[in-house]
């Protein structure tokens, strides 16, 4: 049993939402619940409108200002935006309009990989409506010419993984499309510019080995986290999974997919957004 604390001990804990366009956001999910227990977390999943990959940039913006609305409707003090589309296309907005309550994107990590790359020749593998948004352009533009980048769009990975596919032919086939040509232009180091992508590490490093580093931001976005949020005290937090397709098979996959974490106290819902 955690040892309940004192009135003077406790920190208030925060409400925290975390959305993607499906259970991508998982990945960062995850690293929260291991950095940061201590919370209430709201995960939204927006799995009735996934990928979002290929969608217009109007649709993006308008759809991730609903979602963040209904997570601030709901008490939410900080929204994490656990989604590299939704960062890169509608995150100037989301703080403009909420401007009072703590935001947190994400972004691939193409900084870190140049300065871990010994061959200065790094591969990102984002959406393709990352890769074409402004604002990886300018991330790209504000890193020294000193490294080359070779950006590839994963189309069609991500209905597979919301499919729970994280291995077999398909997922296969797809990454050797992505992957072989970049390790033929001497990639050493290869960026996960996609919440979704984390949950195909494993079978990435299984297939290229010591010859490809793997880039994940999870940890930095959630430290990052950390510092914008009350610090929890204690480990009562709690998650609740809401989807706007359906709640249950959200729970499931994320069990499977968040183990160790214990979610058996987590509830489930569908939301009609
Ligand atoms: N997980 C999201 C990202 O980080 C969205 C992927 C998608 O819906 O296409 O970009």
């Amino acid at each position: 049993m955690p040892k309940r604390l004192s009135e003077e001990e406790s920190v208030p804990l925060s409400k925290i939402g975390v959305f993607d366009s499906g259970i991508g956001g998982l990945s960062i999910l995850n690293e929260a619940l291991t950095q940061a227990p201590g919370h209430h977390y709201m995960y939204l999943a927006d799995s009735a409108n996934t990928p979002y990959g290929e969608k217009s940039i109007e649709w993006i913006s308008s759809r991730s200002l609903t979602l963040c609305s209904w997570l601030v409707q709901q008490g939410c003090e900080a929204i994490v935006i656990a989604c590299n589309t939704a960062t890169a296309q509608a995150i100037a907005q989301i703080r403009e309009t909420f401007s009072k309550i703590a935001i947190i994107g994400v972004e691939p990590g193409i900084k870190p990989a140049a300065l871990q790359s010994s061959k200065k020749i790094v591969g990102v593998l984002a959406t393709q409506n990352t890769l074409a948004s402004d604002k990886f352009k300018q991330l790209l533009a504000s890193l020294l010419a000193d490294c080359e980048f070779i950006q590839q769009a994963g189309i069609g990975l991500v209905p597979l993984i919301e499919q729970g596919q994280l291995s077999g032919p398909s997922i296969n086939a797809l990454l050797h499309q992505y992957i072989d040509p970049m390790i033929e232009q001497g990639v050493d180091t290869l960026v996960l510019g996609c919440t979704h992508y984390p949950f195909l590490e494993a079978r990435i490093q299984q297939m290229y080995g010591e010859q490809l580093q793997i880039i994940d931001t999870s940890h930095a976005v959630v430290k990052q986290m950390c510092r914008l949020v009350n610090s929890a005290g204690s480990n009562l937090g709690s998650v609740h999974f809401y989807s706007t397709s359906n709640g249950q098979s959200l729970l499931k996959l994320a069990k499977s997919l968040l183990s160790p974490h214990q979610l058996d106290q987590a509830q489930a819902h569908t939301v009609d957004l």
